[in-house]
């Protein structure tokens, strides 16, 4: 047949070139015939011997191979592992074990298409499919994300039901299109480390959850959660908790249970505030809430002292900080832009590690004086109303220079009262002391108390690299005090 085709080949060439008037016209369409059979030919040979295309979807591969101790039985035709040129380094390195079970193969190499399903452990898994169930074992429906294998929930099911047997130390549960928790989860057992059920549709986690109290990371980022179960707390080695885009309005108070939490990023919530109990998570590192409606931070962050990386709160609805930030002194990032706040504290100079500070689009007029004591590298603050240099008459407002050179009797007494802690009680002292008493202010240079005799005054200097902005000091005892030395200014 062979030599036909080539005849007739040969007698059409002849035919066209010898009895045809216009040689270079022949030539080209000589060219053309001949390249369209060489991509012919290239074409049947790719169908033939080509590899499928590769999942390339896939970038970080985990997987779990467990292996079933007792004595598990494959029935009559145990499926066998079919040899194309694709699947060879898969099969080397998962061999052909009677007792493999793969419990979440969402990133297995497609080629690897014949673990046995985990039910009736006669018919493989499906082709890139991470269930560890048949399709007929999980009634499959046409309208699921894997057609073998039926809807999320009941692949998810499927899924819990096998890990509660088989005991595996990681669980996927991504990308499930789950509504509701599979029942049982909870009930896998505390060698789980790692749960992922994250990019699902979950309202609502039950409160078994608690049960699972060897987890070490739980991601359950891009789901509709608007609360978190009490349980939640049990989880007390829990090193990463990853709630990002929820609907998250309130955080349970047991969050400061889990004293192994390390990184919490609970970014794009509806949060309006923390928990006081965050004040107990002494490990945290990293806390990334931006994009909440937080309106003000708990006192209690001041005792987050392994906060060193990041604190990120921008995008909120921040109006103030607690003073107590000022003793969170490992921080090295701080992220308070896009918010409402009015001022910074005015002890921020003691965050000596403080390398970024970012607080774009507030309402800052000023900046406390000590901020010019830190080295930023970065200091990111315009978008705010900040007093100009040449504003004479804001500048003049915002000072004072008390009128006698000695504080007043009640001025003395009101600052020994709380310099030394007294304890009073209404009644106990004279009300213009007492009234005094209600409004302590603290000294920008020593942090002593006052109350009505100060300076205050708006200098302008450089924070950060070439950053000139306005910063407020208030001085307790601006003519003897040798503590008390304002910023240089110069
Ligand atoms: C959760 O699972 C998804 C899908 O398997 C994966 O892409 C993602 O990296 C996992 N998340 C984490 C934080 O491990
Ligand atoms: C967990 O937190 C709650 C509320 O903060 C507290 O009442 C409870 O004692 C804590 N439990 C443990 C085991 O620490
Ligand atoms: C938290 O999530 C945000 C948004 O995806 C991300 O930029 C940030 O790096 C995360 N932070 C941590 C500590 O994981
Ligand atoms: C901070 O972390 C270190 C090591 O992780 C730990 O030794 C230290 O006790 C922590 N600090 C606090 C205040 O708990
Ligand atoms: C000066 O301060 C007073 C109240 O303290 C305020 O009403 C006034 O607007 C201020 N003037 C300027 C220019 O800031
Ligand atoms: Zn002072």
């Amino acid at each position: 047949m062979g030599s036909r085709l080539g005849s007739y080949v040969t007698t059409f060439l002849t035919d066209s070139i010898f009895h045809s008037g216009d040689v270079q016209a022949t030539g080209i369409a000589v060219c053309i015939v001949s390249m369209l059979c060489f991509s012919l030919i290239c074409f049947l040979i790719g169908l033939l011997f080509g590899k499928p295309p590769g999942n390339n979807a896939c970038k970080k591969k985990k997987y779990l191979v467990r292996t079933v101790s007792r004595g598990c039985q494959f029935g009559r035709s145990r499926p066998s592992f079919v040899s194309n040129i694709g699947s060879k380094k898969a099969i080397a390195r998962f061999p052909k074990q009677k007792n493999s079970v793969i419990v979440s193969c969402r990133e297995l190499p497609r080629q690897l298409n014949n673990v046995a399903c985990l039910c009736c452990k006669i018919v493989a898994a499906k082709k890139n499919c991470r269930y560890t169930r048949c399709g007929s074992c999980c009634r499959g429906n046409k309208a699921s994300i894997c057609h073998a294998h039926g809807t999320g929930g009941t692949a998810a099911q499927g899924i819990v039901e096998g890990a509660c047997q088989d005991k595996p130390t990681e669980l996927d549960l991504s990308y499930l299109n789950l509504k509701r928790c599979p029942d049982r989860i909870g009930y896998i057992g505390s060698q789980l480390v790692s749960l992922n059920l994250s990019n699902n549709r979950l309202a609502s986690l039950p409160d078994e959850i608690g049960f699972l109290r060897g987890l070490e990371e739980f991601f359950l980022q891009y789901n509709c959660l608007t609360e978190l179960p009490n349980s939640i707390g049990n989880l007390q080695k829990l090193v990463e908790l990853d709630c990002k885009n929820n609907r998250i309005r309130r955080l349970p108070n047991t969050l400061g249970n889990m004293t192994c939490l390390s990184i919490l990023n609970v970014t794009n919530n509806g949060l309006q505030s923390f928990p006081s109990s965050i004040g107990k998570l002494h490990e945290l590192e990293e806390l990334c809430a931006h994009s909440n409606q937080l309106t003000e931070l708990p006192d209690e962050i001041c005792k987050l002292e392994n906060l060193t990386s990041e604190l990120d709160i921008s995008s909120c609805e921040l109006v103030y900080l607690p003073d107590s930030l000022s003793r969170c002194t490992s921080l090295v990032k701080i992220w308070l832009s896009n918010n409402k706040l009015k001022a910074i504290p005015d002890q921020m100079g003691r965050l000596n590690q403080l390398k970024e500070l970012h607080v774009r689009n507030n309402q800052i007029r000023y900046f406390p004086a000590s901020l010019s004591y830190l080295q930023l590298y970065t200091f990111s603050a315009n978008h705010n109303p900040l007093i100009e240099e040449w504003n004479i008459e804001s500048i003049l407002n915002l000072s004072v220079q008390p009128s006698q050179v000695i504080p007043p009797l009640s001025e003395l007494s009101a600052r020994c009262i709380v310099k030394n802690d007294v304890y009073w009680s209404k009644g106990d002292v004279p009300t213009a002391l007492e009234d005094m008493l209600l409004n302590v202010r603290q000294c920008s240079s020593c942090e002593g108390p006052f109350f009505k005799h100060y300076k205050s005054q708006v200098v302008f200097s450089n924070v950060g690299v070439f950053h000139r902005v306005p910063l407020y000091q208030q001085i307790c005892s601006p003519y003897y005090n040798t503590h008390c030395q304002p910023v240089d200014t110069k």
